[in-house]
């Protein structure tokens, strides 16, 4: 059983990775406890985090309080969230004996910091953020004082840790231009140099869409969740729409027009099984019962590994959780770190 293979950095971040200073040279990242995650995530995001824990330093942080700034109102399900979510990035791979996964809120000098940080901070860069105006914007009440500091949070997760990498989407890019602000305004408010001007870790990784073409997600049911088994992903992978314009069995069919099976195949088929399919298609050599079939085992696969996985873990609940007490241990070691520096700068007790 082997893992997709991470995608590629894209060449110029090497050669901007090769120009920081080896203390810059670590990675942080976050993922709000919303819910389960999806083959989507794994794809786009878990996969290259993967690749990340084998070269740099990584801290990858379940943004608890990132979640409340939206969801207050019911944390009945936050703790279940939570541990789902840690489970779900073990069984994608991420090593604790490499990476260090931790829960944002077992780690009060994240709070503190982020108090300091509020301080030196325009309210103008949070109010112009076009990312969190984006969020506001689907709100239906109005905005809180908390959600209006969720950049301010998002870059003291980073600094805490004193990364200088974060691997992100291109939605997350607003945040972190802030986060290089903040950073930048610190060091020379107080004349030092603690803080790295963070930057964002693109990957070429493109995104994995929905089984009836819209965005995967999980309100739209079209997509295949990391815990999924193997029948239950065949089952959804049958869902997928093809090629309307193929009706019955001996049409013969245009692999441009089944965009979502065929992204599928792009993502998940060495190119002589992907070039095979579509030639099938085109020959009416194979239906699209069968070429879905071929899919679902390509995608149950690459999902092997993850099932073995999580089999480890599933059944114990409390490994999971002290593999997240020894990451947030470690994790605010380095906060209390940088806490103690920021303090000694800016003359406090
Ligand atoms: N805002 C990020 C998201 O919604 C999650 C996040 C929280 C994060 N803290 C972070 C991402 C720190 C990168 C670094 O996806």
């Amino acid at each position: 059983m082997t893992d997709l293979t991470p995608a590629p950095i894209f060449a110029e971040n090497e050669k901007m990775i090769a120009s920081l200073p080896d203390s810059a040279k670590v990675v942080m990242s976050g993922m709000r406890p919303t819910g389960k995650l999806h083959l989507g995530h794994y794809m786009g995001v878990l996969r290259n985090w993967v690749g990340l824990q084998d070269q740099f330093p990584c801290f990858f942080s379940i943004a608890d309080w990132h979640a409340l700034t939206t969801k207050y109102d019911n944390t009945a399900n936050l703790r279940q969230d939570i541990l789902d979510m840690a489970l779900d990035w073990l069984a994608a791979g991420i090593d604790p004996e490499k990476a260090t996964l931790f829960v944002q809120s077992s780690i009060p000098e994240i709070a503190e910091l982020h108090l300091l940080m509020s301080m030196i901070t325009p309210a103008k860069w949070v109010q112009t953020d076009p990312t969190l105006k984006d969020m506001v914007a689907m709100l239906h009440e109005d905005l809180s004082y908390g959600l209006l500091g969720y950049p301010v949070l998002q870059t003291v997760d980073i600094l805490s840790v004193r990364a200088g990498l974060v691997p992100v989407g291109k939605d997350q890019l607003a945040h972190l231009e802030i986060s290089r602000d903040i950073a930048r305004r610190f060091n020379h408010m107080y004349q030092t140099d603690i803080f790295a001007e963070p930057r964002p870790l693109l990957t070429e990784t493109p995104m994995l869409i929905g089984l009836d073409g819209r965005k995967m997600g999980k309100s739209f049911n079209n997509a295949i969740f990391l815990s999924e088994t193997a029948d239950e992903t065949l089952a959804k992978i049958k869902t997928a729409i093809t090629d309307p314009a193929r009706i019955k069995r001996t049409d013969p069919g245009n692999p441009d027009l089944c965009e979502v099976v065929f992204k599928y195949y792009e993502a998940f088929a060495p190119a002589p099984v992907r070039d095979l399919a579509a030639e099938e298609c085109k020959t009416a050599a194979r239906g699209c019962m069968d070429c879905k079939k071929i899919l679902a085992e390509l995608v149950n696969e690459a999902m092997a590994p993850m099932r073995e996985r999580r089999a480890l873990y599933a059944g114990d609940r409390s490994q999971v959780e002290a593999f997240l007490k020894a990451g947030g241990e470690k994790a605010r070691a380095a906060c209390q770190e940088t806490l103690t520096k920021v303090k000694a700068v800016m003359h406090l007790f």
